[in-house]
């Protein structure tokens, strides 16, 4: 199905057409669960969700990131921010990490109560990042793009992204999560004093 079909199909949903940003009412308040998985309009949301991650080069997105209230979330994890724990105990951890997860109604709960700061973008706040404290480990959950139940362990960056991206699925942006507010800083600046920087979602 062509890009602009699946963007007609889920305009009625709310579709912006565009990344909404931080301020647009659909990203400060819970998103929906969506109880046909299988319909095209469900189909239809996770191949424009993808389409505008890979276009704004981010690594999650939300469903209401493009003004839709819906519980989906699509990511995908590079293979360099893949955590040891996570390579040991699956086998396909290597394969499976450049792939995209697409996931409807998705759930986590925390494995343990090891926590980790790292730094977190977000692609409805651009050009800026900041610390936020998360689950190390977590045991997530949803239903795949065939309406199939998928559960899995995910650890350090993976799980990250996971609770960063259902996060937006109750309403809640990275900032709300930060403790310490003096780490909210410009993208750029910080790759230029450190050279790294962080992949929005
Ligand atoms: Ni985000």
């Amino acid at each position: 199905m062509s890009g602009e079909l699946n963007s007609q199909l889920i305009m009625p949903l709310g579709y912006a057409g565009r990344i909404v940003r931080a301020g647009h009412p659909v990203l400060h308040r819970p998103a929906a669960a969506i109880t046909d998985l299988k319909s095209a309009e469900s189909k239809a949301l996770a191949a424009v969700m993808l389409d505008h991650m890979a276009e704004a080069n981010g690594v999650g997105l939300a469903a209401p990131q493009i003004g839709i209230g819906l519980r989906a979330i699509v990511f995908w994890v590079p293979r360099e921010r893949i955590a040891p724990e996570e390579m040991a105990a699956t086998e396909d951890a290597d394969e499976d990490s450049e792939s995209v997860h697409i996931l409807y109604n998705p759930k986590f709960t925390p494995l343990g109560d090891q926590m980790e700061a790292g730094i977190e973008g977000c692609l409805s706040i651009p050009d800026i990042c900041g610390m936020v404290t998360r689950y190390y480990g977590i045991r997530y959950s949803g239903y795949d793009l065939n309406g199939n139940w998928r559960e899995r362990e995910a650890y350090g960056y993976h799980a990250r992204i996971v609770q960063h991206e259902i996060d937006h699925l109750d309403g809640i942006l990275y900032p709300s999560r930060m403790t310490e507010l003096s780490t909210l800083v410009y993208n750029d600046e910080l790759a230029a004093a450190r050279e790294s920087r962080a992949d929005p979602s």
